[in-house]
Order: structure tokens, then C-alpha cells, then sequence
């Protein structure tokens, strides 16, 4: 079978990344595979959450999904810490998982910058919570954003070490699902960094719950060069920007991929379209494609933001599901790891 399990932290200021890069591929996903979309609020907490901000921001990211077209009966929505399997098995994991490959991880050097020693126990083993949300219900795809990839191949290989160790073929390996044209969004002051949930300028991000106002004053401010848009000659035999153009012009490209992904065109159509366009032209279309489309999906997240009655019942009944599916997995791992426990 096909399961498909991914997540989101709920640390604020959704963007236009986490939209484009995962929220609305779950979505299309839902038709094909069993889904369990997670609001991983264990994850949040790596690093310091306020406790009234940590329940806010977990009810908006969940009104995202519901808002971008989760279906919460077909599909599982629910917040990690509401299924304790997930903490029993990344106990397990910070097991089998060796201190070498945490230390490469460069999210976390990323993250904990110059003072590794302030940085939580819990930041530092991210990765290995990370692999238990997913294989805790033997997940087999994982929808995400290009700068996760490196979490997903150290999932690989602590399924891989848990297996070996233990002579079992239990664990799958996991397929990173990595699709559209984006996959990477940058920042819009700066195409060398990420668009990032922390970065302190709120200009450098479209939020999912910016007005039309908002996000035609970051587009208009965005960071862009002096030239005319390039047309697809740019593009390698492979369909991917030279690295030298890509160097060149990182704010161009990127709002093209921005257009491409909302307009669900590829990178090569939309630069046909835009060939010789200055960017006054290029902002405006932009502007009211991202209004069109992240519009509706706003208004819905406000309407379900006042009623979070509403969204606490489908995180409830979601994760009794998810708990239903990862008691039986982790109860096997415990038989295979040797822990006894009262026979049923
Ligand atoms: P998080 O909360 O940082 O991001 C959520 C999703 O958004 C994607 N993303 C982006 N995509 C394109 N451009 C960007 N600038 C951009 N920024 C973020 C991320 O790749 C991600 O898919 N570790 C995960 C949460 C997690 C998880 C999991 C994911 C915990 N357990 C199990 C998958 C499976 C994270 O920090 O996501």
C-alpha cells in the first residue's frame, strides 16, 4: 500500500514557500494515496514557542490545510503531540541513528548558527522525531520542499540500520516526493536565501493569510534587476536554468518560478510568455494571479480561524485515527527491539 505521511511545523507566518512547496501538493496527493497530514508541534518546540502562540499557530496551520482542500474525512489531519507513538519510537531511533550523521545535518548547523551550545537537545535530534512521524505508520511517500531532502535520507538510513540490525525487512524506505517548479521559493529581498518562516524582514515572504493589498506591496517591492525577463533559451536540454543565468539573475528566476507554480505552467512556458517583458509588466500579472489564487485560500483560513471549535474537533478525530494505525506498528517494534510487554 501507498501511504503518504508529511508535515508542517506550526511556528507561524505560513508562506507562499509552504504553499506551493507542499500544502497544495498534498492536496492533489489525497486522490491517489492514503494521506496523514501532521501539524508537527513537537518539532515547533525545538526552539522556543510562546505556549499561546504554539495553539494559534497549530489551528492555522490546520485551517491551511483545510482551507487549501484537505479533505479531514478522507485524509488524516491531526497534531503530532496527540499521538504519543511518535515520541515511543524517536526514543528508538535516537537508538539506532549515529551522532556522525546528525552532525551532518545542515538544518541544524543552520538553526543553532554560532552558539551550538545553546541550542536544545531536542533541535539537535530533530531529525530522528522526524523519522519516527513518518515511519511510525510505514510510510512509504513523503511530499516535501527541496530543503528537507537531507531529513529524508537520513530517514532512509536509520529504516536501513533498524532493518540490518535487527535481521527484519519492517521498515520501508522511504521515496521523497519533490514536484513542481517549487520547490525552492526564495526570499523576495534576497534570491540567495529561502523564503523562511524566521527571516525578520515580513517583506522577504508572501503569508498565506496576507490580504490583496499586502502582497501586491511585497511584489511590487520585491527585489528584481535591470533587465528585460529572459526568454527559454536559459534553459538546459534537461529543462533547468544554466547555473551561470541562475547565478546571475536568482530574484528574476525565482518570481518566474513563483508565477509558474501558481499559473501551474511549467518554467519553460512561462518564460516563453514573458520573453522580453520588463518586470512593471511581469509584477502586475504576478500580483493578480497570487492575489486570485491565494485569496480564497486566506479567507477560508480567517473563517476557520473563528471557529476553532471546529478545528480542534478534525485534530481530534484525526489523531484517534493516527493513533489507531501507529499503536499496532510500535507495538511490533517493541517485539522486535526485545522490550516485553503483556500479551494481548
Ligand atoms: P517546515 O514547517 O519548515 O515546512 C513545511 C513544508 O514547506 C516546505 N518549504 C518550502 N518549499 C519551498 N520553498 C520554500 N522556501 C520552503 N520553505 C518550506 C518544506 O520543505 C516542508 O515540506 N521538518 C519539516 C516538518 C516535518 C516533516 C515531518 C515533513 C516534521 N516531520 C515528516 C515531512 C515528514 C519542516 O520543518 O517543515
Amino acid at each position: 500500500m501507498k501511504r503518504i505521511f508529511s508535515g508542517v511545523q506550526p511556528t507561524g507566518n505560513l508562506h507562499l514557500g509552504n504553499y506551493l512547496g507542499a500544502i497544495r501538493n498534498f492536496v492533489r496527493l489525497q486522490d491517489d494515496y492514503d494521506c496523514i497530514f501532521c501539524v508537527v508541534d513537537m518539532h515547533a518546540i525545538t526552539v522556543w514557542q510562546d505556549p499561546v502562540e504554539l495553539q494559534r499557530n497549530t489551528r492555522e496551520v490546520t485551517a491551511a490545510y483545510l482551507a487549501a482542500g484537505i479533505d479531514p474525512k478522507r485524509n488524516i489531519v491531526f497534531n503530532q503531540s496527540q499521538a504519543p507513538q511518535h515520541a515511543e519510537l524517536a526514543w528508538i531511533f535516537n537508538c539506532v541513528a549515529r551522532l556522525g550523521w546528525l552532525n551532518r545535518m545542515t538544518q541544524f548547523k543552520e538553526k543553532a548558527g554560532k552558539h551550538r551550545e545553546n541550542a536544545s537537545v531536542g533541535l539537535y535530534v530533530y531529525p530522528n522525531l522526524m523519522a519516527a512521524d513518518i515511519l511510525a505508520y510505514r510510510a512509504t511517500h513523503v511530499p516535501v520542499g527541496e530543503d528537507q531532502k537531507q531529513h529524508l535520507e537520513l530517514t532512509r538510513d536509520i529504516a536501513q540500520k533498524f532493518n540490518h540490525d535487527f535481521g527484519v525487512d519492517y521498515f520501508p524506505i522511504v521515496e521523497p516526493l519533490i514536484q513542481g517548479e517549487a520547490t525552492r521559493i526564495m526570499s523576495l529581498r534576497d534570491g540567495s536565501k529561502k523564503m523562511s518562516k524566521s527571516d525578520p524582514s515580513d517583506m522577504s515572504r508572501i503569508t498565506m493569510s496576507d490580504d490583496a493589498e499586502a502582497v501586491a506591496q511585497k511584489i511590487r517591492r520585491a527585489k528584481t534587476d535591470p533587465d528585460a525577463l529572459p526568454g527559454p533559451e536559459v534553459l538546459d536540454d534537461r529543462g533547468r536554468v544554466a547555473a551561470a543565468a541562475e547565478a546571475a539573475r536568482p530574484e528574476a528566476f525565482n518570481l518566474l518560478r513563483i508565477y509558474a507554480a501558481l499559473a501551474d505552467k511549467s518554467l519553460a512556458e512561462t518564460l516563453t510568455e514573458f520573453e522580453g517583458s520588463q518586470f512593471s509588466h511581469f509584477k502586475t500579472v504576478l500580483t493578480d494571479l497570487a492575489v486570485a489564487t491565494l485569496g480564497p485560500v486566506g479567507a477560508e483560513m480567517k473563517r476557520l480561524m473563528a471557529d476553532p471549535g471546529q478545528v480542534d474537533a478534525v485534530l481530534a478525530e484525526g489523531a484517534a485515527r493516527a493513533r489507531a494505525i501507529a499503536e499496532p506498528i510500535l507495538a511490533e517494534v517493541q517485539d522486535i527491539v526485545g522490550f516485553l510487554r503483556p500479551k494481548p
